[in-house]
C-alpha cells in the first residue's frame, strides 16, 4: 500500500491508494487541475489527461462475428481410450493418453451474428471454442452447436456473414437478404433445416450440444493418420427454446445464457460434457453419395460410431471481462502433435482467417496475453517487437542472439519427430471446381424426418414467418429447394406461402448444383 497523506481519504482509512498509471498518488479524484475553482484547465494535468484518454481508448474492435461470447475454466480429463481400444492407436497427441490426465482449458461460448452486447435469444447458431492449455503447446477447437455450417467453401463466408448481419442501409437484420443468398446456395438447407428449428435457440449454455464441425486428422506415433469429427455432449442434456419462450426470456433479460452460466459456476454447480469423436480411414471413400470433408454434411452414427474419449467440466469464472472474454484468441490452426488438418475448404479458410482477425482485433503480440499465453509449455521465440510488446519471449544463453541458426548461442531447432510423412498422397491439376459429392437436401431431409412432430411444427411456422418477407422469386427459389429436401417440409412451407408445387415447376437446378439421381426424381415429380 502507498503511504500517502491523502486530502479525500478519511482518517483510519486503510484501503490501498488510487494511483495513474504511472504510479502517481491520486489525491484529488472529483476535480481538474484548474486556475483557480472556476478554470481554465491547464495542460499539464497529467492525471486527467490520461485518465479520460485511457477511456476513449477503451474499446477494441469487437470480433467480426461472434462478438457476444461468455469465457469459463475448468478442466479435460482423458479416458486414454476410444472406446475399448486404447486411444495411442489413432493418435499419439498426449493430452488424450493417460485415463484421468487433466488439462486445463478455456472455454467460450457465444451467439454469431449480434454485437458484444446483444440479446443472447436470438435464432442463431452458438459457437462452442475450447483452449486446451497441453504440454506441447495449445490446441483450440473452434465449433458450433449444430453440427454442420451454411457453406462448404471458405471463399463464401464473407457473403454468407453480409446476408446474415444487418443490412448496411436499413441495418436490421433482413430475412430478405438472408433468403436471397441461401436459395442460391443450396449446400446451406441441411443447416437452415436446423436453424429455423427449436435448436436454432438454446435454452442456455450449459444445455447445449458442441460439435467441432470441420473434418480433422488424428495422428498416431507411427504416422498413420485417420479423419476425425468430434463432438460434446451435454450432461445435463440438450434443451431449446421456441421463438415465445425466446420472447418472454428476452423481455426480462438480454444476457439470461451468460448470466445462468456464471451463477451456475458460483454455487458450485459445475457443467460438464463429453467429448466423443467419429472416425474413418483417411481417404475419399467413394462409397459414399458424401464427402468425408464436407462441412455441410453429418457422419451417420451407425456406420460411424462417436466414441468417448474424456470429459470437461467448467470451474471457474473470469475474473475479468474484457481481458479474459475480449481478448480470448481462438484458431482453427492451433493444433498440436498427434493432432491436424485435413484438406476441408473451410478448415483451410478458417485457420488463415483467425489469427489475422486476431492481429487486426486485438494486436500483433495477442499471444503474450496471458489468457492467450501456453500454461504449459514453455514459449521461447525470436519474434521480437510490434506495438503493445509485454516482455521478450526468452532467447537462448545469448541475449544478443535474436535469429537462427547461430553458432554463438541463441535458441536451436527442436528434435525432428520419428514420421514426419504422414497421410495419403495427394494429386491433382490447379483448378477452381466444387467438390463432386455435393448431395444437398438428402441429410437434411432425413433431420426433418427424425424430428418431432411439435419440433416441425416449429421449423414450418418459423421458415414461413421468415420467408414470407422475401420477394416472390426468392419464396418460389425456397420452397423449390424444401421440396427438394422433403415433399412434406415443401408443401407445408409451400401452403403457409400461399405457392404450390405447380408455382414452382418452371424453375430449372441452378447453375452451381450437382444433382442426385434421387435429386432428379423429386424434380420430376414436381412437374
Ligand atoms: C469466430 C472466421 C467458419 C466457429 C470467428 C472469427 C472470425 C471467423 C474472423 C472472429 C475471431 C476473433 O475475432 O477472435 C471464420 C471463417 C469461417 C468460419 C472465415 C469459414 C471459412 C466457422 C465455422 C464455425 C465457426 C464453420 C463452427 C464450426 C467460430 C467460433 C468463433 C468464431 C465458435 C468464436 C470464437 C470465440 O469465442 O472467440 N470466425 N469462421 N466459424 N468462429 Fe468462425
Amino acid at each position: 500500500m502507498t503511504d500517502v497523506s491523502s486530502k479525500g481519504s478519511q482518517p483510519g482509512d486503510e484501503r490501498p491508494v488510487l494511483t495513474n498509471r504511472q504510479g502517481h498518488p491520486v489525491y484529488d479524484n472529483q476535480n481538474q487541475r484548474t486556475v483557480g475553482s472556476r478554470g481554465p484547465a491547464t495542460l499539464e494535468n497529467y492525471q486527467f489527461l490520461e485518465k479520460m484518454s485511457h477511456f476513449d481508448r477503451e474499446r477494441i474492435p469487437e470480433r467480426v462475428v461472434h462478438a457476444r461470447g461468455k469465457t469459463s475454466y475448468g478442466f479435460f480429463e482423458a479416458y486414454g481410450k476410444w472406446g475399448d481400444e486404447p486411444i495411442a492407436n489413432f493418435t499419439r497427441a498426449k493430452l488424450f493418453q493417460e485415463q484421468g490426465k487433466r488439462t486445463p482449458i478455456a472455454l467460450r461460448f457465444s451467439t454469431v451474428i449480434g454485437g458484444r452486447d446483444s440479446a443472447e435469444t436470438a435464432r442463431d447458431p452458438r459457437g462452442f471454442a475450447i483452449k486446451f492449455y497441453t504440454e506441447d503447446g495449445n490446441w483450440d477447437l473452434v465449433g458450433n452447436n449444430l453440427a454442420v455450417f451454411f457453406i462448404r467453401d471458405a471463399i463464401k463466408f464473407p457473403d454468407v456473414i453480409h446476408s446474415l448481419k444487418p443490412d448496411p442501409v436499413t441495418f436490421r437484420q433482413e430475412p430478405a437478404r438472408i433468403f436471397d443468398f441461401m436459395s442460391q446456395s443450396p449446400e446451406s438447407m441441411h443447416m437452415l433445416v436446423n436453424l429455423f428449428s427449436p435448436r436454432g435457440i438454446p435454452s442456455d449454455y450449459r444445455h447445449m450440444q458442441g460439435f467441432g464441425v470441420n473434418t480433422y486428422k488424428w495422428v498416431n506415433e507411427a504416422g498413420e493418420t485417420k479423419l476425425v469429427k468430434y463432438h460434446w455432449m451435454p450432461k445435463l442434456g440438450v434443451r431449446s427454446m421456441t421463438e415465445a419462450d425466446a420472447a418472454a426470456v428476452q423481455a426480462g433479460e438480454l444476457g439470461h445464457a451468460s448470466k445462468d452460466l456464471h451463477e451456475a459456476i458460483e454455487r458450485g454447480d459445475f457443467p460438464e460434457w463429453e467429448l466423443l469423436v467419429q472416425m474413418m480411414d483417411d481417404h475419399e471413400h467413394p462409397e459414399l453419395d458424401w464427402d468425408p470433408l464436407d462441412d455441410t454434411k453429418t457422419w451417420p452414427e451407425n456406420d460411424f460410431p462417436a466414441l468417448p474419449v474424456g470429459r470437461i467440466v467448467l470451474d471457474r469464472n473470469v475474473e475479468d471481462n474484457f481481458a479474459e472474454n475480449e481478448q480470448i484468441s481462438f484458431g482453427t490452426g492451433v493444433l498440436v502433435d498427434g493432432l491436424d488438418f485435413s484438406d476441408d475448404k473451410m478448415l483451410i479458410g478458417r485457420t488463415f482467417s483467425y489469427s489475422d482477425t486476431q492481429r487486426y482485433r486485438v494486436g500483433p503480440n495477442y499471444l503474450q496475453l496471458p489468457v492467450n499465453q501456453p500454461k504449459s509449455s514453455q514459449v521461447k521465440t525470436n519474434q521480437r517487437d510490434g506495438q503493445m510488446t509485454y516482455y521478450v519471449d526468452s532467447s537462448g544463453e545469448n541475449p544478443h542472439v535474436n535469429y537462427e541458426p547461430s553458432i554463438t548461442g541463441g535458441l536451436r531447432e527442436g528434435q525432428f519427430p520419428a514420421q514426419d510423412e504422414q497421410g495419403p498422397e495427394i494429386r491433382g491439376r490447379v483448378t477452381r471446381k466444387r467438390i463432386e459429392r455435393t448431395n444437398d437436401y438428402k441429410q437434411a431431409g432425413q433431420r426433418y424426418l427424425l424430428m418431432e412432430d411439435w419440433e416441425r411444427d416449429d421449423l414450418v411456422h418459423n421458415f414461413v414467418a421468415a420467408i414470407s418477407e422475401c420477394a416472390r422469386p426468392v419464396k418460389e427459389r425456397m420452397v423449390w429447394h424444401l421440396l427438394m429436401v422433403e415433399d412434406d417440409l415443401g408443401l407445408r412451407v409451400g401452403e403457409g406461402l400461399g405457392i404450390g408445387p405447380d408455382d414452382v415447376k418452371h424453375l430449372e437446378p441452378l447453375a452451381s448444383q450437382d444433382l442426385t439421381d434421387e435429386d432428379r426424381k423429386r424434380l420430376s415429380n414436381l412437374g
